[in-house]
């Protein structure tokens, strides 16, 4: 078993999830940096870090599917022998942004599985190796982190999927804190604005437009290491009484106007 922390970050290969790989490395966390397509992307964040004296390791697996979920847990642990972080991060938005009227069953299993049920079913087995671990005095503690959006609580009426799915991000997070409280582990809800990413990359012209309006009161598109710090920042000892609480990373979007 190493010495340092471990992180498991999914969806790392791009975007938000690999400045939440780098930052972690930079934190002297051992990185498992989960993709899903993009192996030559994920071998390049995982090349950045031991460029820099960290440790890492590309992780294929679809959080969507069981025998992703499991494999990834399994080998993050045979390489580093504990798993003291998860940050389910991986998501994709709703194909084909459909109008609400033309939603697809199709479209809802796939961003489901991928947006909710993965990362419950990956915090679930992760924090039942986390248990095992602490139990065993192998690690101190455990935190669970989870991205979810502003689409959790603003409608976008042709995402109906991933709106449904983000809001139930929420709910998750409680149920988790609560319950692994006792066991030592703590559970947070990231919750990123609009971040500059292939995510958003399509859509780029009509949120310059929007946050030169004011979006946000921070005018500005936000940037993965926006997120990434403040993941890095709850799985840090700075809130140790916090357990279940949204971090909003939005430059002030969630608040109401007159
Ligand atoms: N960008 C935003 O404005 C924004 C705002 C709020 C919330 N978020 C949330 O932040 C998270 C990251 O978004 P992003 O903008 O960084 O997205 P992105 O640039 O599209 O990157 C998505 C990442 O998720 C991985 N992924 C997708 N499906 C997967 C699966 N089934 N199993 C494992 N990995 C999978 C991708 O791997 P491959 O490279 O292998 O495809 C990639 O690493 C998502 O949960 C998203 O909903 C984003």
């Amino acid at each position: 078993m190493i010495e340092q922390p471990s992180a498991l970050i999914t969806g790392a290969s791009r975007g938000i999830g690999r400045a939440i790989a780098l930052e972690m490395a930079n934190r002297g966390y051992a990185v498992g940096v989960n993709y899903v397509r993009s192996k030559a992307r994920a071998d390049e964040v995982v090349e950045q870090i031991i460029a820099a004296g960290g440790l890492a390791v590309a992780l294929q697996g679809n959080v969507g599917l069981p025998g992703g979920r499991d494999s990834i847990i399994a080998r993050t642990l045979e390489e580093f022998g504990r798993l003291d972080l998860l940050v389910n991060n991986a998501g994709i938005t709703s194909p084909g942004r459909k109008d609400l009227l033309e939603a697809t069953e199709e479209n809802w299993d796939l961003v489901f599985d991928t947006n909710l049920k993965g990362p419950f079913f990956l915090a679930q087995r992760a924090a039942n190796e986390m248990v095992s671990l602490i139990k065993a005095g192998s690690i101190p503690r455990g935190t669970i982190v989870n991205v979810s959006s502003i689409s959790a609580y603003a409608v976008s009426t042709n995402r109906v999927d991933y709106c449904i799915a983000k809001a139930g991000v929420q709910m998750m997070t409680w149920l988790l804190a609560s319950r692994l409280a006792e066991e030592r582990i703590r559970v947070y809800e990231i919750c990123p604005g609009v971040i500059s990413s292939d995510m958003t990359a399509p859509v780029t012209e009509k949120y310059d437009k929007l946050i030169a309006e004011g979006l946000s009161p921070i005018r500005r598109w936000g940037q993965p290491e926006d997120v990434a710090r403040a993941v890095a920042t709850v799985a840090s000892d700075a809130f140790p009484f916090s357990t279940g609480d949204r971090i909003n990373v939005d430059g002030g979007f969630h608040i109401r106007q007159l």
